[in-house]
């Protein structure tokens, strides 16, 4: 597949036309951001464990019957994906206590809770990524009721194969951040990546971290718990 012009560079990777207009190339960087690009760092090779991790799951939970945009792996930071609108949310789901649930309930981190919970936030970087609730999501026209519906129930099964994945490794899922896309022809799909970047997975017997948050909270080792992860899941 003949790669043309980059159409766009974000935080933790770039994005590439191809010769097929409706793929196109993601390319991951060992960039590292947090708090809204306010904290700027790398992790050594983090693209590498993210392009291989993501790919992985993405595969897994096609076999499980969730459609992605996943189509094929060309190296080690680069994938070929099918090109989608991005629905602009965040799209969160929790199992255990912690980070911004913690904080803003009061809560101590590492609770686990009665049931997953789902929430939105509106991408957008000038706003600090605010929390959206579902009337504000369609009387913004960001996305429709169904499409709501259909991306809630996609999140749970979500959540549902990657509690069992990680589970297998010895990993607590605590959370994760995941976004979709639209096909033209107006189809949900999982896009953008599942990583130590977008969730908290924890050490089942010692609750450490494996995750961003070594970087995001300054905690040391980022570098190892990604090569950890990548162990584990035998990437
Ligand atoms: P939070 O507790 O900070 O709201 O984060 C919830 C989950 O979302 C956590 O697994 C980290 C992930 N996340 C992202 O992937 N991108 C982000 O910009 C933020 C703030 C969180
Ligand atoms: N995505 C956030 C940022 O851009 C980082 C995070 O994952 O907390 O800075």
């Amino acid at each position: 597949m003949e790669i043309l012009e980059q159409l766009y560079e974000g935080k933790a990777k770039k994005v590439f036309k191809t010769a097929d207009a409706d793929v196109y190339m993601v390319q991951y960087k060992d960039d590292a951001t947090a708090f809204n690009g306010a904290k700027k760092g790398s992790i050594s090779d983090k693209g590498i464990v993210n392009n291989k991790m993501s790919n992985q799951i993405m595969q897994q939970l096609e076999k499980a019957g969730i459609p992605t945009h996943y189509i094929e792996q060309l190296s080690d930071r680069e994938t070929l994906v099918k090109r989608v609108e991005i629905v602009p949310l965040e799209v969160i789901v929790r199992n255990v206590t912690a980070g911004s649930f913690a904080k803003r309930f009061g809560v101590e981190e590492g609770l686990q809770l009665k049931n997953p919970t789902l929430e939105f936030c509106y991408k957008n970087d000038d706003l600090d990524d605010p929390m959206i609730n579902n009337y504000q999501i369609t009387a913004l026209e960001l996305a429709t009721e169904q499409e709501l519906a259909t991306i809630a129930d996609l999140a749970f099964k979500v959540n549902a194969e990657l509690i069992k994945i990680f589970a297998a490794v010895n990993i607590r899922l605590v959370d994760f951040k995941i976004e979709f896309g639209r096909l033209d022809d107006g189809t949900i799909i999982l896009a953008d990546e599942i990583s130590p970047d977008t969730c908290r997975l924890w050490d089942k017997d010692t609750n450490e971290k494996l995750d961003k948050d070594r970087f995001r909270r300054d905690l040391g080792g980022e570098v190892e718990a990604y090569q950890e992860v990548a162990r584990r899941l035998s990437l």
